[in-house]
């Protein structure tokens, strides 16, 4: 392929020496043209198996074939060289049905003048020269848009799985830390068995007895329905779970038809899967008004809570006040949610990218920077929106509105 700064490789055949000498004196003070001239076509179709060639300049009437047959050859191998047919006047017919048929890419009428000829092979291997540019820069932009869509469909999928992770992770995180809660207390009523039983073994000496009533007053002494409330978070976690399952298993179809959802129960769900989490200390307020249905998918509304609390309760972590409020009220038509807290408020140096993938201000492996934006994307897609209003120093306030259903 002739490319820029390389020479032209050229080839001419003619059965007369007389005609090859001409060519030669064309092109004697052209120092870009590799030429080659042969007088027999078999010669040059043997020249063109092994040889690139840009331009091939043949005479028609040969004893040993036509011209134009010779050029059907040459055209099996060497497709993008471009041909020109030395040609006399009578065989012109044939010749402009060679042209035509896209064979041949130029003709020149016997006898020719050395200016015509030389203006016409330059003609033929400029236009080589740009159709193999041409065909260069096409291949290679081609090759860079397949690039960029390979790169926009990886980052797409990346994008995906990451929120995907993200959402298993809120449930799966929770349904390991009720699981680690139920552990301890089985552990209490095997210890409660265990007394038991060695009181009955000894026939109820007061000694086991006195060890088994201490074990009991101490399992009394716990909050009653602490064993309950690690059941109902672990039942709430798995339901999560078995939910986002579901819904990947739809990844591709259409989305299910909306259902009408209570938005308080979203908000009690969540409040369950992080409980193990408010019970270190931070106080949580709920204020909720009886609502009106929103219509939509369940499991994305409570993942919209659950992020927004889950946040909240980062939030407040470490300050000396730890208060987490949640509020639903229904307004014009909507039904809202408010989740603030008394943490620092939001970091002025992510304010207009909060909602965007991947922005987090949280150590590597506490905070992907997913959440908001899969808050985003789900209230969104219910008809929806959500705003924050922060002052340094003084908390957060995310606000969701979803519109009720008629
Ligand atoms: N209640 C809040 N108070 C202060 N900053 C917040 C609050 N909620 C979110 N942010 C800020 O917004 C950033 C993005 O939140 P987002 O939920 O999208 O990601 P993340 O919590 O960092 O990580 P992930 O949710 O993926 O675990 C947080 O890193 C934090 O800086
Ligand atoms: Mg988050």
């Amino acid at each position: 392929m002739a490319t820029t700064g390389t020479s032209y490789k050229l080839l001419a055949v003619d059965d007369e020496p007389m005609a090859l000498r001409m060519i030669e004196r064309v092109f004697s003070a052209e120092r870009d043209v590799d030429l080659r001239l042969v007088t027999s076509p078999a010669e040059a179709l043997e020249i063109a198996e092994h040889q690139d060639l840009d331009v091939v300049i043949s005479d028609q009437r040969m004893p040993e074939m036509t011209g134009l047959a010779f050029l059907a050859q040459l055209r099996t191998c060497r497709p993008r060289a471009h041909l020109i047919l030395l040609t006399a006047y009578p065989e012109l017919e044939v010749v402009l049905h060679a042209i035509n048929s896209g064979l041949v890419y130029r003709f020149v009428l016997k006898p020719w003048d050395l200016d015509d000829m030389r203006v016409s092979i330059r003609r033929a291997m400029e236009a080589k020269r740009l159709a193999d540019d041409h065909e260069r820069l096409t291949a290679q932009l081609s090759a860079q848009f397949e690039e960029l869509v390979r790169a926009e469909r990886l980052a797409t999928i990346g994008r995906l799985s990451a929120g995907v992770g993200h959402e298993l992770a809120n449930a799966a995180t929770p349904l390991l830390a009720n699981v680690e809660l139920l552990a301890d207390e089985v552990a209490r009523l095997r210890e409660l068995f265990r007394k038991a039983a060695q009181a009955v073994d000894s026939a109820f000496k007061r000694e086991s007895l006195d060890q088994l009533a201490s074990v009991t007053r101490a399992l009394q002494a716990r909050k009653s329905d602490a064993l309950d409330e690690t059941l109902v978070a672990v039942r709430a976690a798995g339901s999560q779970l078995q939910l986002l399952l579901q819904g990947l298993k739809r990844v591709g179809r259409d989305a299910p038809e909306p259902v009408p959802c209570d938005l308080n129960q979203a908000v009690l769900s969540s409040v369950t899967l992080l409980g193990h989490r408010f019970k270190s200390g931070i106080r949580l307020e709920r204020d909720l008004s009886a609502l009106p249905a929103v219509l939509g998918r369940g499991s994305e509304i409570a993942q919209v809570v659950l992020n927004l609390l889950g946040n909240a309760a980062d939030a407040v972590e470490g300050k000396r006040v730890r208060t987490v409020r949640v509020r639903t009220w229904e307004a014009a038509g909507r039904v809202h949610l408010e989740v603030s807290d008394t943490g620092p408020g939001i970091d002025p140096a992510i304010r207009t990218r909060l909602f965007e993938p991947f922005v987090s201000t949280k150590e590597v492996g506490r905070g992907a920077g997913l959440g908001l934006s899969i808050c985003k994307q789900i209230v969104e897609a219910h008809g929806g929106s959500i705003s924050v209003e922060s002052e340094p120093g003084n908390g957060a306030r995310f606000t969701v509105a979803l519109p009720a259903a008629a």
